[in-house]
């Protein structure tokens, strides 16, 4: 399974990459605003400090402007994905960028038909947002299980990239499911290193260690 960060946090981004399990990176309009920085420069950064798969969403809502911003942002660095919308314009443009050789990934997904048509455009990624769906009171975690299955059905290559991911067992599960990827914020990475029983044990030998003569 391969794990990417969300986030556009350099200082976050530099130290989970320090940890050796991060195979990409994924932002979003929001994480990009946070930052205080142009689009651009944040994108840039990333690039340097990661190489995998690094998703750049465009915010452009016509066909046509996804693809031309798509075609900015793949022009930056050859590991960009153009982060694109789950709208009707978005999965037109999916199939040129896609038919123009440049990596897509298709989010804001909260249903399996959805995540069907952006397989049949052909996107490289899928990501459905689990988590938002648990907040209204819905099965985010059924979701990745339909689109795996869906997926696995007919063979299609687009690769299932849980988003919105909120805590360990999220992470757990869509594993256990056989989702590709899973995106997940820093503090989640952290989280899942955590266990008390180690973190115990680990004391208790440092003790015992003291007594170990010479
Ligand atoms: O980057 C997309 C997604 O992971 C956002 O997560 O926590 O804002 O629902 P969240």
């Amino acid at each position: 399974m391969k794990i990417f960060i969300d986030s556009a946090d350099i200082a976050e981004i530099k130290d989970a990459v320090a940890m050796g399990c991060i195979d990409g990176v994924t932002t979003n309009p929001s994480l990009i605003a946070k930052t205080g920085r142009s689009l651009e420069k944040v994108i840039r950064d990333i690039c340097e400090v990661v190489d995998g798969p690094i998703s750049a969403e465009v915010l452009a809502t016509d066909a046509e402007g996804i693809v031309r911003e798509g075609k900015i942002l793949a022009a930056i660095h050859p590991n960009i994905v153009v982060k694109v919308p789950l709208i009707a314009e978005g999965i037109r443009a999916v199939r040129t960028l896609s038919s123009a050789g440049i990596n897509t990934n298709v989010t804001l997904c909260f249903s399996a038909p959805q995540a069907l048509l952006a397989a049949k455009a052909g996107a490289t990624y899928i990501s459905p947002f689990l988590g938002r769906i648990d907040d209204i009171g819905g099965d985010g975690l059924e979701l990745i299980s339909q689109i795996v299955t869906i997926y696995n059905n007919y063979g299609y290559e687009t690769e299932v990239l849980a988003a919105s991911i909120r805590h360990p067992v999220h992470l757990l599960r869509c594993a256990e499911m056989g989702a590709d990827v899973a995106t997940i914020p820093y503090k989640v990475i952290l989280q899942l290193l955590k266990h008390p029983l180690t973190d115990l044990g680990l004391a208790q030998f440092l003790e015992d260690a003291k007594k170990i003569p010479g």
